[in-house]
């Protein structure tokens, strides 16, 4: 027969909703890795006191259950449904800010979305990013700069954006050729880059998977406001991963990935002037957008 004591320490270890956080956290008690262990406990805790908190009961568990495995089923190499889950739910934006706290002068930066294609087409300053074709043309200029507004020149700007319509060339395959609305620039002596492309549209994010239902079926919206991709990078700097958003576009205050962020949001400024539209190989009035991607020095933390 047991002790007291004994029969004490098989109660405490019984699996109560009182004791399931205690249990499963001293269940990692050996862990080696403290990183680990720290993220492994806290994530129990906050999980647990969720399924306490809301009361899930088991018919909800495995509709939970069931959404992650189609989550898990919709992905490939091409589609990451989990990442596009993580950005509805907020999580990409905030770890985002925890990763780039940059200094105050920086580009921010913002999510990198699931249309950026590793090898963007090299292109010369100042080309076309796509094939011309329908769409309100526009000019996007500026330099790449060291925080402290020094120029760095060869520092590589890599673009890529939606067009008129709200498609990426890879969602319309039989309408554009691959690489339409994409380029990768390197910066000249003075640090200037410069491009002519469309002014994008908004668009909604893919909601042909359970990420799609979930925003149905919580009355959200799955539109992103109309943005270009960038991420610039230059020796000894940290890259950065952002957009601009086109000032004015629906969506800014309700992008479905929580991307925007007020120093982002610039203006496409409508330029009617035939002189210039010329010397910028442009073909009547267009859109101007101005800015500096701001890059900080990589030892400056
Ligand atoms: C995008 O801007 O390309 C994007 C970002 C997050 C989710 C879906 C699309
Ligand atoms: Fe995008």
């Amino acid at each position: 027969m047991s002790s007291l004591s004994e029969t004490r320490d098989d109660v405490r270890s019984t699996f109560t909703e009182e004791t399931s956080e205690d249990l499963v956290v001293a269940s990692f008690g050996d862990m080696p890795d403290p990183r680990l262990r720290e993220i492994m406990n806290s994530l129990v805790r906050h999980l647990h006191a969720f399924v306490k908190e809301v009361g899930l009961d088991q018919r909800e568990w495995e509709q939970g259950i069931q959404f992650l495995t189609a989550t898990g089923q919709k992905c490939d190499p091409t589609r990451q449904e989990f990442i596009l889950l993580s950005d509805v739910l907020g999580v990409s934006m905030l770890v985002d800010a925890i990763t780039n706290a940059t200094e105050p002068r920086a580009t921010d930066s913002t999510v990198l979305g699931p249309f950026h294609m590793v090898d963007s087409p090299a292109r010369e300053l100042g080309s076309w990013i796509g094939e011309v074709g329908a769409g309100e043309q526009a000019l996007i200029r500026g330099r790449v700069l060291s925080a402290d507004g020094t120029p760095l020149p060869r520092a590589l700007v890599d673009v890529w954006q939606a067009d008129e319509q709200g498609f990426y060339d890879v969602q319309v395959p039989d309408r554009v050729s691959e690489g339409h609305l994409r380029g990768l620039f390197t910066t000249g002596a003075d640090g200037v880059f410069w491009f002519r492309t469309v002014v994008p549209a908004p668009y909604p994010i893919p909601t042909d998977g359970p990420v799609g239902d979930l925003l149905e079926a919580t009355r959200r919206h799955p539109y992103r406001p109309a943005h270009v991709h960038f991420i610039a990078g230059a020796e000894g700097h940290r890259p950065v991963t952002t957009h601009i958003f086109v000032e004015g576009s629906p969506h800014l205050d309700s992008d479905a990935v929580f991307g925007v962020k007020e120093s982002l949001v610039k203006p496409f400024v409508l330029v009617d002037d035939p002189r210039l539209a010329q010397a910028h190989g442009l073909d009547g009035p267009f859109r101007l957008c101005e800015f500096d991607l701001v890059l900080e020095q990589a030892d400056s933390r």
